[in-house]
């Protein structure tokens, strides 16, 4: 079937983050929201009919992950990213943020450190100093217009206390889908140094043209057993309200100690409708997927010939997947916190400022484009008003 993605759905009153709340967290009025990573499209139709005619059974007692659900989840990895997973390896986890914190409470200690690559995806840092771990900054690499690993100041801030590691693979916010050979040099480096790589491919089916994703534990074995992959498939469907993600742990000593702090919390059980819902999507999902991913790439191509276009202080990063762009705004000469101001109070549009993702990220500005191409359009037009009444301002 033909998926109608340019369709405005109206979220509001449907208790939504990114729409009914939008004002309130900003602090503003009638703001266009283009910050959180979920998407204003409908899921794919089996999805619905697989979560309605579960509803018409009317009951919805305590609910046990089944060998169906398993093998959907098995089929999906070998299917769409040719990666060979057993049954036993996959963990379940209410989110992949509060996965993380279980991970970083179960492997690592107080005072331990832990390595991330800013600018990154923000409750990274607070899933480590919420838990009294100390963050080691490893930040990427910007040359060239291009974000890259920087193995050498890696290996510099390595030392005993230096525990693991997370990364964002695709890399959230930059949207580097980061090569096998980047990856590889990494897990080396991690295997000489005895540090646990926490891998976290949420954006894993959110790939774009001419890229592709290697799930870091389907390098080699020794990478396997020495890493944890964190996958759901609420971004890749927009089902995070459904609370339901798989984390996925070949090293069984590993999987035993997380089951084990699951288990220590009582929260191993799986909802209804998040088992349902990923059950559906990875079996039938894959039409609306490809789909979504040509719509997805022709609003890049949208929003990089606006910006060239209408907005030249604006540079947009190459985006290699997630729809989440990472745009260059440090050409208008404006301190972080003016920024903001910028686009909050003069664009009235919603964005998820860079400078909240490390140090790194200041002068940057990240949006979601996960939207009909007309809210895209909208949002767009709202900057530029905004940017052409501080233009030249900055420089006199
Ligand atoms: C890199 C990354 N990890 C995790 C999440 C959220 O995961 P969850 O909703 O499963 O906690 C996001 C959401 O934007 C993300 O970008």
């Amino acid at each position: 079937m033909k998926y109608n993605f340019d369709e405005e759905i109206n979220r509001f009153n449907t208790s939504s983050v990114k729409w009914d709340e939008v004002d309130t967290i900003f602090n503003g009025e009638n703001l266009l929201p283009m910050w959180v990573a979920d998407m204003d499209f409908k899921v794919p139709e089996p999805v619905i009919e697989a979560i309605k005619q579960r509803a018409e059974h009317g009951i919805f007692g305590y609910t046990a992950r089944n060998d169906s659900y398993y093998e959907a989840i098995i089929n999906w990895m070998q299917r769409r990213h040719n990666w060979k997973v057993e049954k036993d390896w996959i963990c379940h986890a209410p989110g992949v943020v509060p996965a993380l914190g279980m991970i970083v409470r179960t492997f690592t200690k107080p005072g331990d450190k832990i390595i991330i690559q800013s600018p990154v995806y923000y409750p990274f840092t607070n899933v480590v100093e919420k838990n009294e771990r100390v963050i080691v900054q490893n930040p990427l690499k910007y040359e060239d217009g291009k974000y890259v690993m920087d193995f050498e100041d890696l290996e510099s801030k390595i030392d005993h206390d230096v525990k693991m590691i997370i990364i964002s693979s695709p890399h959230n916010p930059v949207g580097r889908v980061w090569t096998k050979e980047e990856l590889t040099q990494l897990g080396d480096i991690c295997l000489k140094h005895n540090i646990l790589v926490v891998s976290d491919e949420i954006h894993f089916d959110l790939i774009l043209k001419g890229h592709s994703h290697t799930p870091f534990a389907s390098i080699s074995e020794e990478f396997a057993q020495n890493s944890i992959i964190c996958t759901a498939p609420s971004k890749t469907f927009n089902l995070a309200g459904l609370q339901t993600s798989n984390i996925i742990i070949p090293n069984k000593n590993i999987r035993e100690k997380f089951t084990n702090t699951l288990e220590s919390l009582f929260i191993g059980m799986t909802s209804t409708f998040g088992l349902v819902a990923t059950e559906s999507a990875y079996r039938y999902g894959d039409e609306w997927l490809d789909q979504l991913l040509v719509y997805l790439q022709k609003n890049l191509e949208f929003l990089t010939d606006y910006i060239n276009q209408n907005i030249p202080e604006l540079k947009v990063i190459p985006t290699e997947g997630t729809y989440l762009v990472w745009i260059d705004c440090r050409e208008l000469g404006l301190e972080a916190k003016e920024l903001e101001h910028l686009m909050q109070k003069e664009a009235r549009v919603a964005l998820d400022e860079g400078y909240i993702f490390g140090k790194s990220g200041e002068g940057f500005t990240r949006m979601n484009i996960a939207c009909p191409r007309s809210i895209l359009e909208e949002g767009l037009k709202r900057i530029e008003k905004a940017v052409k009444s501080v233009r030249g301002v900055a420089s006199k």
